[in-house]
C-alpha cells in the first residue's frame, strides 16, 4: 500500500512539476477529464462538458517533455517512434498521448481522472440516468445471473454501469475482472483483477484479454467480466458464456442495442476461428441476454437509453432484440437540462417464469407500458 502511494507521489510530483499550467485541474474536483490538444489549446470536463480553458504550454517541446516525464514516472516511454502510449497512472486514472507525426497539431494527452466517488444504484436514480423500477429490473437480471453486454459511445458511461452492475452480484460467486487498463471500482468480497499488458520495445511479452480470458477460464471463475470488447476475443466471451458462466458482462462500443450486437458478431469473426455465419449468430445470441445501452445526451448527461432482450434471430437473419425499458418523453428543463423517464415498453422478458419461480419483487404488472 505505501508502495503505491510512493508511486502516486513521484506521479503527482512529475505533473506539479512539467504540466505546470494545467496542474491546478488535476486537484479541481468538478473536473472530470484534462484534454491538451496542442501546447497552446487545451480543453476540460466539467459535468459532462466540454470547455476550453486559457492556460497553455510555452511552446511544443515543453509540453512534449512533460508528456516524456510524466511516462517515465509510471515506467513508460513514448517517442518517435512508439508515437502512443495508454498507461493507467498509479491513482487509478487515464493517461493516453499521442505524440507526432502521428498527431498533426502537435502532442495529444487526455488524463481522465480517478473519481473516488463510488456511485450506487441510488446515486444513479438519483442523477436521472435510469428510473427506480429500470434499476430494480437490472438487479433482478443481476440475480438470475442474465449475461448482460452494456453498449454505448465513448465516454458515455459504460465502464461506470458496469461496475455498479458488478456491485449488485449476488453473494458466494468468484468473479474475475479482465482490463486492459485497471479502472472498474467493484464492490465485492470474491473478485480477481487481471490487466493486460503491451509489448516491450522488442515487441515481446504482450499479454492480451484473449490471453488472459484462456488463463480466467482454467482459474474457476464463476462470472466473468471483460472491461471492453474491443476485438477477436469476443468469441472467448460468447465461448464462456455459452459454458457455464452465466451472469458474464463485457462492454461494447455500439451506437444502440441492434449495433452491438452486429458488432460482437464482427469481432468475434475477426479472430482465426473458422465458423459459418449461421453458427456463430445462433451462439452469440444464446450468450447474450440483455443490452443495456447507455447515451451521452446534448447537455452532458449520461442516462440509460435501453434495456433490450436479446430474444434470437428473425427469419430474415437479423436479430430480435426487444427493449423492455426504454428511455421516453425527453424533454428539456427551463435551466436547459433534458429529462427523460425510462419506462417500460409494454414487452415482457421471456424469463418472466424465471423471476417469478425465484419469487423476486418484480410482478408482472411492472412491464405494463404507462398510459
Ligand atoms: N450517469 C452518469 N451521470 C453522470 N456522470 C457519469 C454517469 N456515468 C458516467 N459518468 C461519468 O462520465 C465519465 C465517463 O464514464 P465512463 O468511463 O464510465 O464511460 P465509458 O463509456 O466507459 O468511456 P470510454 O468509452 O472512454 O471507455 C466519467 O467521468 C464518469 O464518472
Ligand atoms: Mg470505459
Amino acid at each position: 500500500m505505501a508502495d503505491n502511494q510512493d508511486k502516486i507521489n513521484v506521479f503527482k510530483d512529475a505533473i506539479k512539476q512539467n504540466l505546470g499550467p494545467v496542474w491546478k485541474y488535476l486537484d479541481d474536483k468538478t473536473v472530470s477529464e484534462i484534454l491538451i490538444n496542442s501546447a497552446s489549446e487545451i480543453f476540460v470536463e466539467r459535468k459532462g462538458k466540454l470547455e476550453r480553458v486559457p492556460e497553455s504550454f510555452a511552446d511544443e517541446d515543453t509540453l512534449r517533455a512533460a508528456i516524456n516525464s510524466i511516462a517515465q514516472s509510471v515506467g513508460r516511454r513514448i517517442s518517435e517512434e512508439e508515437p502512443r502510449l495508454d498507461a493507467r497512472l498509479p491513482d487509478g486514472s487515464r493517461f493516453a498521448a499521442v505524440i507526432p507525426p502521428c498527431s498533426r497539431k502537435g502532442s495529444t494527452l487526455s488524463i481522465r481522472k480517478f473519481t473516488n466517488s463510488k456511485i450506487s444504484f441510488g446515486d444513479y436514480i438519483k442523477l436521472g440516468a435510469i428510473s427506480e423500477d429500470a434499476a430494480r429490473f437490472l438487479d433482478v437480471c443481476m440475480f438470475l445471473g442474465k449475461n448482460i453486454l452494456v453498449s454505448g459511445g465513448t465516454g458515455s458511461g459504460k465502464t461506470t454501469l458496469l461496475g455498479l452492475l458488478c456491485s449488485r452480484i449476488p453473494k458466494g460467486y468468484r468473479v474475475i475482472v479482465i482490463e486492459d487498463a485497471s479502472e472498474l471500482q467493484i464492490e465485492y468480497e470474491h473478485v480477481v483483477f487481471f490487466e493486460t499488458r503491451q509489448a516491450d520495445g522488442q515487441g515481446k511479452g504482450e499479454v492480451s484479454i484473449k490471453d488472459l480470458l484462456k488463463s480466467s477460464l482454467r482459474l474457476r471463475p464463476d462470472r466473468i467480466i471483460v472491461g471492453e470488447v474491443r476485438s477477436s476475443e469476443a468469441i472467448e466471451l460468447i465461448n464462456a458464456m455459452n459454458t457455464g458462466h452465466k451472469g458474464s458482462m463485457g462492454t461494447v462500443h455500439a451506437n444502440n442495442p441492434d449495433d452491438a450486437m452486429v458488432r460482437l458478431e464482427a469481432l468475434a469473426q475477426s479472430g482465426d476461428a473458422k465458423i459459418s455465419e449461421k453458427a456463430l449468430r445462433q451462439q452469440v445470441t444464446s450468450a447474450i441476454d440483455l443490452i443495456i445501452q447507455v447515451s451521452r445526451f446534448s447537455d452532458g448527461s449520461r442516462k440509460v437509453s435501453h434495456i433490450s432482450e436479446v430474444r434470437g434471430c428473425l427469419p430474415d437473419g437479423t436479430y430480435d432484440v426487444v427493449p423492455i425499458f426504454e428511455i421516453l418523453d425527453m424533454k428539456r428543463t427551463p435551466e436547459g437540462k433534458l429529462e427523460g423517464r425510462v419506462e417500460a415498453t409494454g414487452n415482457i422478458p421471456s424469463f418472466m417464469d424465471e423471476i417469478v419461480d425465484n419469487n423476486l419483487p418484480f410482478p408482472r404488472a411492472k412491464f405494463t407500458r404507462a398510459a
